[in-house]
């Protein structure tokens, strides 16, 4: 598809995002947070509102019709999660509460797989969610906590990675792309040298499913996660998957109703898969909306999104750079449409500030990131991330903000 038709398509859909369509300060609001939680369409919001007004009823449980129904819808999405992931068998997809919860999860169901002396690997970019749980696990098991250091460029020192991660390394968790930065990582490359290591490997691939098609079998890693809110879909949901004969070896994570086969005083057994990493009610309204924002990025296709949003990086990034005394971080081809910046002697969250008063919503300060900013020899920045629904306007009222706030700190 050429740019033009291209730009012309992704325009259109705007008008299908409700809470695009409103003035901040009496001002047109331009949403440029997207990294920290996409807005959603109104097939998501109806589905939500439909869920409360038709179909409410605990799943799994009930041996009625309103029961019936909404664990008949419930599972339909993991039927399509399970499609749009490749993945092997339905019950390899399991929800909880977003990727800090599924990196939470996997960092306990995997203490036991770890000896004192192991190592376990992250990389010094990651979030801090995908960071601090494994960093607390090695210091409980006494492991050894290491990190794959990251080029001021922004992207992994791999030939560190190629030198240093051996048959010690035990888990190797990262990110496929910089939530700070948008720089898009060489994940399998990474897989294929954590893999011959023996290692688990856990991707975290919350900022990269709104932009880029999945596949894991291809990937060949143990474990993905990611969050439904950040690709057009409901807060309060993540998704996890992990290869069937992983989750089936290792033990539950929270324990509860639904999760189990059999309680008796004299011992409890656990349920089958998916189930066994379900207890309790689920956040059943978000897992069947979030079919709608499945459907929704595989109609606009991820292929057309990320294109486009490239477009509107690289149109911003070259006009941010004639602003005098800039720096861009990572300004580098292999991106998503994220960009990170600061002006010198101003403190981003200034720049916020006076961006908020004009309409426009970026996010400022370390973006849960901070080891990724020691690095840089700072403490955070000013980041505008875009979606599919962005428009070369709202670049250009950006800039223009931007701009203005700039003269007005200076
Ligand atoms: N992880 C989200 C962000 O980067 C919240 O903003």
């Amino acid at each position: 598809m050429d740019n033009d038709t291209l730009q012309h398509k992704m325009r259109e859909l705007k008008t299908q995002f409700p809470a695009l369509n409103q003035t901040v300060y009496g001002r047109p609001l331009v949403y440029l947070d997207n990294a920290a939680t996409t807005q959603k369409p109104q097939r998501v919001i109806d589905s939500i509102s439909e869920y409360y007004s038709k179909w409410n009823a605990n799943i799994h449980r009930g041996a009625h019709y309103l029961a019936n129904a909404s664990t008949e819808k419930f599972e339909a999405t993991r039927s399509a999660l399970a499609e749009m992931l490749h993945a092997n068998f339905r019950e390899e997809i399991i929800f909880n509460q977003g990727s800090t919860d599924s990196v939470n999860m996997l960092s306990t169901i995997l203490e036991n797989e770890v000896e004192e002396g192991d190592e376990i690997w992250v990389t010094e970019m990651e979030h801090h969610s995908n960071f601090v749980p494994w960093q607390m696990l090695a210091l409980k098991k006494k492991a050894h906590f290491r990190y794959i250091p990251m080029l001021p460029s922004g992207e992994w020192d791999l030939d560190y990675a190629k030198n240093e991660i051996t048959d010690r390394a035990k888990i190797v968790a990262f990110n496929w792309v910089s939530n700070a930065l948008g720089t898009v990582n060489p994940i399998e490359e990474l897989i294929r040298l954590a893999k011959s290591a023996g290692a688990y490997v856990v991707v975290d691939g919350a900022q990269a499913v709104a932009h880029f098609d999945i596949n894991v079998q291809t990937l060949n890693c143990d474990f993905f996660l990611f969050s439904a809110h950040k690709m057009y879909g409901p807060t309060g949901l993540g998704v996890l998957w992990g290869k069937k004969e992983l989750l089936e070896k290792l033990p539950p994570y929270r324990y509860g109703g639904e999760m189990i086969k059999k309680v008796s005083v004299t011992g409890t057994t656990f349920n089958v898969l998916p189930f066994k990493y379900e207890s309790g009610t689920p956040n059943i309204e978000a897992v069947i909306a979030f079919n709608e924002s499945i459907s929704f990025c595989k109609e606009v296709g991820r292929e057309n999104m990320h294109a486009h949003e490239y477009f509107l990086l690289k149109t911003a990034t070259e006009r941010l750079k004639e602003i005098e005394r800039m720096t861009v971080y990572a300004d580098i081809p292999n991106k998503v449409g994220v960009l990170s910046f600061n002006v010198e002697d101003i403190h981003s969250a200034d720049i916020g500030t006076l961006l908020d008063q004009q309409g426009i919503a970026v996010r400022t300060g370390h973006h849960c990131t901070q080891p990724l900013w020691e690095k840089l020899g700072t403490t955070g920045s000013v980041r505008a991330s875009f979606a599919c629904y962005n428009t070369v306007e709202d670049v250009e009222l950006f800039i223009a903000a931007l701009n203005k706030s700039v003269n007005m700190l200076r």
